[in-house]
């Protein structure tokens, strides 16, 4: 065998070994995200889709009231917020089933509430709730 036919195969030997290695990472990196902190994806998409308007620091208000320890509490009666009139009238419990429809269509739960925000994806909607569910009381 002369150096110029052993090249070629080094090359190819290179190009499977970096190959079996991406797959090897994109696995364990998969891996990684299903096996994860409970709670770790919807903390995270907490924070990209709700965190703009909402905290979870007890009393901090942005656009929208704190949401520490929101889950089984009523509706529209956090201190320091001022609620539209159709949220600070309804007599619904934040419980994990109206909590699920108001992350599907807020306004068709709460018509004329002052938040408006549709999440389609089922799963995203559970892992969003089990993050509030974490979170620690007023
Ligand atoms: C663009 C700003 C904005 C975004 C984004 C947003 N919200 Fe809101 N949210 C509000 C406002 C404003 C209110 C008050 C609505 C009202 O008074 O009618 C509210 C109210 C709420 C309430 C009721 C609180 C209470 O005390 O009754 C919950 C629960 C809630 N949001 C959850 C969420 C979650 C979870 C997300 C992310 C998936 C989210 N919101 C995204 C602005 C927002």
């Amino acid at each position: 065998m002369t150096l110029a036919s052993i090249y070629p195969y080094r090359w190819k030997l290179l190009r499977f070994t970096a190959m079996i290695a991406v797959l090897i990472i994109a696995r364990w990196t998969q891996a990684g995200a299903q096996t994860g902190t409970p709670g770790a994806a919807g903390a995270k998409l907490f924070a990209q889709q709700c965190g703009t308007c909402h905290s979870v620091k007890p009393g901090e208000v942005r656009a929208g009231p704190s949401l520490a320890g929101i889950v089984n509490k009523t509706a529209g009666k956090q201190a320091g917020f001022t609620y539209s009139d159709a949220l600070k009238r309804s007599p619904m419990k934040w419980n994990a089933v109206n909590l699920d429809r108001w992350l599907t269509d807020s306004n068709v739960t709460v018509k004329g509430s002052y938040m408006n925000y549709r999440q389609a994806d089922a799963a995203k909607r559970k892992a969003i709730i089990a993050y509030l569910a974490s979170t620690p009381a007023q």
